[in-house]
């Protein structure tokens, strides 16, 4: 692995903590995308993230405090708790982070499979007012952007992590939340497919890091962070 901006020196995965590590409150995005923006093949993401995409998923994990999520990903990928190794544990005990991470779920309908295995850990249901919703699981009565990252930085969830889907991070974008985006590309075109933004969402993105894995079984992935770049600033 090798750091190629904003200079260039080798890594190993465990650098990926203090490289994603932001300082300060923020919502930042994780995806991993084919280079045609591709961001699921028959359904998943699972076959487009190699070790490299697996090593940033679990660093971007470990630095922060929630993880946002659409109903439509919990459903498709099977969602469970966010779960930490030895190393990542290590890092938030070395850094003051509070336990395990709350799953926060984002839907318009409030309906979760009771069985999901998401429910074996924290989990926060952010949905509109009037929304019935399963007993047991914490509510946030609003799925508007500003609203929730406000209210999840009044519960002291102030770095925040949103894992998709396409169409939760288009509303993100729209409304203009959005800090950073760490996007994984993976050497592949595939063609068909749900694509990174599933509507209108468009913003001018700075490059704050790329770093390029040369594993010999999957050479090429980048695993860039880009700033999102405020229209006021
Ligand atoms: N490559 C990657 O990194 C990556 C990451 C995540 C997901 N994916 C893939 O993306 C696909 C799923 O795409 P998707 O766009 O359907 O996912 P999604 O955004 O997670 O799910 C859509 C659902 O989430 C809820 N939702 C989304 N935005 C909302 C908003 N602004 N307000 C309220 N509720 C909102 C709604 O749930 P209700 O229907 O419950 O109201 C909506 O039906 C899957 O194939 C998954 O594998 C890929």
């Amino acid at each position: 692995m090798r750091l190629l901006h904003p200079e260039v020196r080798d890594l190993v995965p465990e650098d990926l903590l203090d490289l994603y590590d932001l300082p300060g409150p923020h919502l930042r995005a994780g995806f991993v995308a084919s280079v045609d923006g591709v961001v699921a093949v028959d359904g998943r993401s699972a076959s487009l993230g190699g070790p490299a995409d697996k090593a940033v998923f679990r660093a971007l994990r470990a630095v922060s405090d929630a993880v946002i999520v659409g109903a439509g990903t919990v459903h498709a990928e099977d969602y469970g708790p966010v779960q930490y190794g030895e190393g990542a544990r290590t890092w938030r005990q070395a850094h003051g982070r509070a336990g395990q991470p709350p799953v926060v779920i984002v839907s318009r309908r409030g309906q979760l499979d009771p069985d999901a295995k998401v429910l074996q850990g924290p989990v926060i249901l952010a949905v509109p007012e009037g929304v019935a919703t399963p007993q047991g699981v914490e509510v946030i009565r609003t799925t508007d952007p500003l609203m929730l990252r406000r209210s999840l930085h009044d519960r002291g969830l102030s770095r925040l992590l949103c894992e998709g889907g396409p169409s939760l991070l288009t509303s993100l974008l729209a409304a203009g939340v959005v800090d950073e985006l760490c996007l994984t590309t993976s050497p592949s075109l595939v063609g068909a497919g749900p694509r990174l933004l599933s509507g209108a969402a468009a913003a001018r993105l700075a490059l704050r890091s790329l770093v390029v894995d040369d594993d010999d079984d999957d050479p090429g992935v980048l695993l860039a962070r880009w700033s999102v770049i405020r229209s006021d600033s």
